[in-house]
């Protein structure tokens, strides 16, 4: 699939501005704060339904106009479809797919697929497992609308679980009562555990062959899910409760629940070594990067067709060869690139669009 065109209509900076792009890589360049991120920031929204750095509609609109609007031409195997949303100031904002309004955001969902990479993405390899968890389980989410609601749910009985921790009844009572709360948290959490250990199976099958390609085969990244793991759900189940059973003093003292799949994590190891912790700035991002294009083709055997690749800012912290690969990879789907500046030698047979002051220049 490709966006063909994009039309921002006091969106963030632009006025009215139509952006035409390429169904291979386009680089969009210019200098700091002239409007580059913010037409990934529309391309983003229309898949996602939210925009990436904020939750709040109302700061996309420009700030001194009342309304704002995008529409985007996408062309898929399956056809053309035309996206687009309206924000208003006072009132709802409205979302049309080929003309017709969509009566909820989830509709919106499914029509376009990207994958969306910013140096934010970092703290995905660097900072805490809750990161790594979350790329789980929007992935997963994305592809199986059961794992997103067994997450509901199992956050549902986790709290009251730790609500039942954190009381101050009797210790006798609250050591009868735990069990309850165990059964159906093991229940609710093999299921969540299982789906992800299957999704981290491919996952990194691909995500190491990324990164040999893009590391020139000079690095061997590992990925391992980190947590309790087993063959079947009855087993993994089995685990947990009496995971749950021999953390259970520890968990009446502190006040919450220790172990299951809200504690997980992803190992990331590259030549033998934890790069959570010890990994180069650069290694760090190519693990990330890796983890992105293995994303993309994970999408393609789901969906039958390529997302659009979106990288905001990430070249600047990769060395050339690196670069070179990841163009190289980039070239066989549609990938919109955001930079300052430019080797024009390695941008050859790009689609060029230069930004300034929220417009298109030549
Ligand atoms: N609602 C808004 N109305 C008007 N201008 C806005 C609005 N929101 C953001 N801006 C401005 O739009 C400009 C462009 O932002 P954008 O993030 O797209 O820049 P960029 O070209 O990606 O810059 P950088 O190279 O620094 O990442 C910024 O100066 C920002 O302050
Ligand atoms: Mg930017």
């Amino acid at each position: 699939m490709f966006v063909e065109n994009l039309e921002l209509n006091n969106f963030r900076n632009y006025q009215t501005e139509k952006i035409k792009f390429s169904p291979n890589i386009n680089l969009i360049v210019g200098k700091n704060a002239q409007g580059k991120t913010s037409i990934l920031e529309a391309i983003y929204y229309s898949a996602i339904g939210r925009s990436a750095k904020t939750t709040k509609d109302s700061e996309l609109i420009n700030w001194s106009k009342d309304r704002a609007n995008f529409k985007l031409k996408l062309l898929k195997e399956s056809g053309t479809k035309e996206i687009e949303i309206n924000f208003s100031r006072s009132q709802k904002k409205s979302i049309r797919v080929n003309g017709v309004n969509l009566l909820k955001i989830g509709d919106l969902l499914g029509n376009i697929a990207v994958v969306f990479f910013s140096p934010d993405e970092l703290k995905l390899v660097k900072d805490a497992p809750q990161d790594r968890r979350k790329f789980l389980d929007t992935d997963i989410s994305q592809l199986s609308k059961n794992y997103f609601y067994l997450l509901t749910k199992y956050n549902k009985i986790l709290d009251q679980r730790n609500k039942l921790l954190k009381s101050f009844e009797d210790k006798k009572l609250i050591e009868q009562t735990l069990p309850i709360w165990d059964s159906q948290l093991a229940d609710v959490g093999s299921q969540i555990i299982l789906y992800r250990t299957n999704f981290l199976e491919k996952l990194k099958v691909i995500a190491n062959k990324a990164h040999s390609y893009i590391t020139s085969g000079e690095e061997n990244l590992e990925l391992e899910y980190a947590g309790i793991v087993g063959e079947t759900v009855e087993e993994i189940k089995q685990k947990l409760i009496e995971g749950l059973h021999q953390t259970r003093e520890k968990d009446i003292k502190l006040g919450y629940t220790n172990i299951g799949p809200h504690r997980d994590d992803i190992k990331l190891v590259v030549n033998s070594v934890d790069i959570r912790s010890f990994g180069s700035q650069g290694q760090q991002r190519t693990v990330a990067l890796s983890l992105k294009l293995a994303e993309l083709e994970i999408f393609k055997e789901e969906i039958g067709e390529y997302p659009v690749l979106l990288l905001d800012d990430v070249l600047s912290e990769l060395d050339q060869e690196r670069q070179r690969r990841l163009l190289a990879y980039a070239k066989n789907l549609q990938t919109l690139i955001t930079a300052t500046q430019y080797d024009p030698f390695m941008f050859q047979d790009v689609n060029i669009i230069k930004i300034e002051k929220g417009k298109v220049i030549d």
